[in-house]
């Protein structure tokens, strides 16, 4: 009886640790495997000590950014601004805002990233425009043919006031999204600030506005464009009043006190999206270089509507769930490996057949990684974006775990908060994550020789920058590099992908290919308590492995070797093994894929189920 109680136990355990496989197709184009890294500018590098950063500064840090190994830059706007919402209210999209340089710095920064192979990629903002753009001043005074440029409405007469037209709320928390404008004697819309009013995107002069914004910049030297917000473009014809959400905390002006089923995810933006796709294919088929310029799309939405980018020509829709929920409201719950697996695996099981994955932990707009999920676990973060398949984007800082700056309200800037009070602004700020870059232990941690800069640096700078990091033996940037190296290798560019929970607190995933040593990437998601594990999960390793990369808190070494049916894991380590061949007598000992087939089906067929692969590059 006893004894039958153990063999039922060993069964129901070895089936539920059946890894999900998918498959992934060898890359062919350059974007496909590539690692994008996201500049901001403002906090990035001063190049002449006005405490702000700028083109220039950029320029002097690209050998750096080679060192790290990334391939393809990604610029937040430095175009013409009045900057309140840090360069995303846009007064002239083909000039440079003089903060941050001029066009000839533009230019001079493209020609020195080219000599050292790097790529540039520009953020456009086509939602909106800043209210001092000149478009907006004729639209205002209904000077065609920027009459219907924007969105204006009349709105309604209650008891002899006017009063906007429906109850549509801005993005930012400040209420109305509609703003009265005598000059026109109506409302403009604007989803997000008061000054940035939203582009009218059924007017056909607006899109051929935008066609040839892209073209400009293409012109210059550029391989494509992060484009912002795009499930805003387009809102329902019928203005009809969204309903309330019923989401508990918020204010009857916060954006999340309605649910937005008319001014978010229309059908209709996906149309726009493929307009400007084909507008740079065409670009590359006319210019005669074979060289693929490439879309990012930033959305944050459920999971269908985001795989619908896909669809549409988005070269990669931002994956965002690590970072948000299906709805994009609330944080992603990442507290169990579980969590982190199930999020992997959702997005692999929705990826349409032949797109690229992608992979998104930080970014502007959101709190650091290193503050969310914890220091100790930035390696392990990194662990999992760079080695699983697709597209890899890292926000500048967190290559060396920055933390998020905690900023008074009266220091606090972003429109976001502003809008909000003293007594609730931190869970609204995106302020924390923007501070300046922190290069060294010098004036403002190496970013600028001015003592003041435009968000106070993190007072942590002493002890955590780049330079200290580099001379260490071990650290978070060191591990960036390594992993970015074995990003070119070809079992990780190309190695299927099965993935898995082991030891309930373990996020383990291979990639395999045949004829390839494997690699496995372990992370013990639990900051307490080791573990001790097999990896007899994934019945096609060879028996011994050996570590590729250790983060720098595990205290397991590079080069150690494991027997894969016992690993030892400390709370809160991660690590990368490859396969050491397996030699009996000089000669390999992997079991054929047929005995390993029929030795699976005795061990597991009574309660395994299988994902049926697929195809994904
Ligand atoms: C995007 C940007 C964000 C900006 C908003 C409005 O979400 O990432 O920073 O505030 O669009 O342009
Ligand atoms: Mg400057
Ligand atoms: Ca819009």
């Amino acid at each position: 009886m006893c004894s039958l109680r153990v063999i039922f136990f060993f069964v129901a355990v070895t089936a539920s640790i059946e890894a999900t496989s998918f498959n992934v197709t060898q890359a062919t184009l350059w974007w496909q495997t590539t690692t994008l890294y996201q500049i901001w500018p403002r906090s990035f590098k001063d190049s002449d000590g006005d405490g702000i950063g700028d083109l220039n500064g950029i320029a002097s840090k690209l050998t750096h950014l080679v060192d790290m190994g990334v391939e393809v830059i990604w610029l937040s706007p430095f175009f013409a601004s009045p900057l309140i919402d840090s360069g995303y209210d846009i007064s002239d999209y083909l000039s440079v805002n003089p903060v941050y340089g001029t066009l000839d710095d533009f230019d001079d920064l493209i020609a020195t990233a080219n000599e050292l192979g790097l790529k540039v990629v520009l953020d456009y903002v086509p939602n909106h425009t800043s209210d001092e753009h000149a478009w907006f001043n004729y639209s205002k005074y209904s000077v065609d043919p920027y009459t219907d440029y924007y969105i204006w409405n009349e709105g309604i007469e209650v008891n002899g006031t006017r009063n906007p037209p429906n109850n549509w709320l801005s993005v930012f928390n400040s209420g109305s999204a509609w703003e009265w404008v005598d000059e026109r004697q109506a409302y403009y819309l604007h989803q997000f600030h008061v000054k940035q009013p939203d582009l009218n995107f059924t007017n056909e002069l607006v899109i051929e506005e935008t066609k040839e914004i892209l073209t400009f910049w293409l012109d210059r030297g550029i391989y494509g464009f992060r484009i912002d917000s795009l499930p805003y473009l387009i809102e329902a014809a019928s203005l009809a009043d969204e309903p309330e959400s019923g989401l508990d905390g918020y204010e009857s002006t916060d954006y999340y006190y309605l649910e937005h089923i008319y001014t978010k995810d229309l059908q209709e933006n996906y149309e726009i999206v493929q307009i400007w796709r084909d507008h740079i294919d065409n670009y590359t088929s006319v210019k005669g270089d074979g060289v693929e310029r490439v879309m990012f799309t930033e959305a944050y939405a459920n999971i269908s509507s985001i795989m619908e980018y896909y669809d549409y020509g988005s070269h990669i829709p931002f994956n965002f769930f690590m970072i948000k929920d299906e709805n994009g409201v609330n944080n992603a719950v990442l507290d169990t490996a579980s969590e982190v697996v199930d999020i992997i695996v959702k997005w692999m099981e929705n990826l349409p057949d032949n797109a690229t994955a992608n992979w998104v932990f930080g970014n502007h707009d959101n709190s650091r990684i290193a503050t969310k999920l914890g220091e100790a676990r930035v390696d392990a973060v990194n662990l999992l974006l760079f080695l699983l398949p697709g597209v890899a984007t890292i926000y500048n800082g967190d290559e060396i775990g920055m933390t998020d700056t905690y900023l008074t309200w009266e220091e606090t800037e972003d429109p976001q908060a502003c809008s909000t009070d003293e007594s609730r602004y931190e869970s609204f700020s995106r302020d924390p994550e923007r501070t300046p870059y922190q290069w060294d232990n010098t004036t403002s941690a190496g970013f600028s020789t001015n003592a003041t800069t435009m968000l106070p640096v993190n007072s942590n700078y002493l002890t955590l920058n780049l330079a200290a990091q580099k001379a260490a033996d071990i650290s978070n940037y060191k591990n960036v590099q390594a992993l970015i190296q074995l990003r070119n290798s070809t079992i990780i560019q190309a190695g299927n992908l099965n993935v898995q929970v082991i030891s309930e607190s373990v996020i383990a995933f291979t990639r395999e290919l045949s004829d390839y040593q494997p690699i496995v990437v372990l992370v013990n998601w639990d900051n307490a308590t080791a573990v001790t594990l097999s990896l007899e999960v994934f019945d096609s390793l060879p028996e011994t492995l050996e570590v590729l990369i250790a983060d720098i808190n595990s205290g397991i070494a590079v080069g150690d070797q494991y027997a894969k049916t016992s690993i030892e894991l400390p709370a809160n380590a991660a690590i990368v093994l490859q396969g050491v061949e397996d030699t009996v007598s000089g000669s390999r000992t992997i079991r054929s894929s047929t005995t390993r087939y029929i030795l699976g089906l005795i061990c597991l067929l009574p309660l395994t189920y299988n994902h049926s692969p697929m195809l994904f590059t």
